[in-house]
């Protein structure tokens, strides 16, 4: 469970990274899993513009039983049942694999803004619950955060493109160019009172960030990959309406049964 410090620090700054939660041969178990995820070809793999480097992959709790153990593990749900104060289900469960100099950016964006407009999410109450797989460092494309920005609320944002919600086909936002990114004159009123903060931490680390703090992340210019298990749990309870072309289940989960935390001592194999 999560203390009442961190609590008044994730309400604060709208992230909350916790070090070393998962340790090292879990950690090397999930890696060599994820490893298997990004081998296999399927409309969940995601390329990076280059068309061959792997970018990342979705819904893999829905096709691997660890990671379908560790959605349900009590050290990344049970601060999420917390947060939100009340059941969850994963809306999305992602692997990024942020490839050494090859893994593209994040542009600035808020998650929520996705979910909303594509995905028909009502209220913002979700939470993304990284587990690290590698160190994330200054230098390997770690997630960069605007501390606070999520007290703001959901910005009001033009699609780059001009086009409808729901218009565009799914895949068009998980490449490197997103329907909802925030420009430079946008990002630099948001920086006029607040700094750009890296989220770095060793391996094994859990991070807990709000679906509508501002985040993105650079390139990886170190020689080793920068890999992030994403899992977002959303309140059973916060309906999605419905929306024109509903995006596939590995990107917008379906299955709202709550989820039921396995006992404390269950390993991911
Ligand atoms: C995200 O914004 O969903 C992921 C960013 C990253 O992996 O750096
Ligand atoms: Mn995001």
């Amino acid at each position: 469970m999560l203390t009442d410090v961190e609590l008044k620090s994730f309400n604060e700054d709208g992230y909350l990274l916790r070090p070393s939660v998962f340790t090292a041969d879990e950690v090397d178990l999930l890696k060599s899993l994820s490893e298997e995820q990004f081998s296999r070809d399927a409309p969940s793999r995601v390329l990076e513009k280059d068309g061959h480097t792997v970018r990342g992959v979705h819904g893999s709790h829905l096709v691997d039983e660890a990671f379908s153990r560790l959605v349900r593990m009590p050290r990344v749900l049970a601060p999420a049942v917390q947060m939100l104060g009340g059941p969850v289900y994963v809306h999305q469960f992602k692997i990024n694999a942020k490839k050494a100099l090859r893994g593209d950016i994040w542009p600035w964006h808020q998650d929520y803004v996705f979910w909303n407009r594509r995905d028909g999410m009502t209220r913002a109450q979700a939470v993304n619950v990284a587990v690290f797989l590698d160190e994330a460092t200054e230098v390997n494309g770690p997630l960069l955060f605007l501390p606070g920005s999520h007290r703001i609320g959901m910005l009001d944002l033009e699609r780059h493109d001009g086009a409808e919600d729901g218009a565009e086909d799914w895949a068009s936002n998980l490449a490197a160019d997103l329907d909802y990114a925030i420009n430079a004159p946008l990002l630099a009123k948001l920086t006029a009172d607040r700094d750009i903060v890296p989220a770095k931490g060793p391996a094994g680390s859990v991070l807990l960030f709000d679906p509508l703090l501002v985040h993105g992340s650079g390139a990886n210019m170190s020689p080793s990959d920068r890999r992030m298990i994403l899992i977002t749990y959303n309140r059973s309870d916060n309906i999605l309406a419905p929306v024109a072309n509903p995006r596939p289940e590995f990107l917008a989960g379906n299955d709202r049964a709550p989820l039921v935390a396995l006992p404390e001592t269950t390993s991911l194999s």
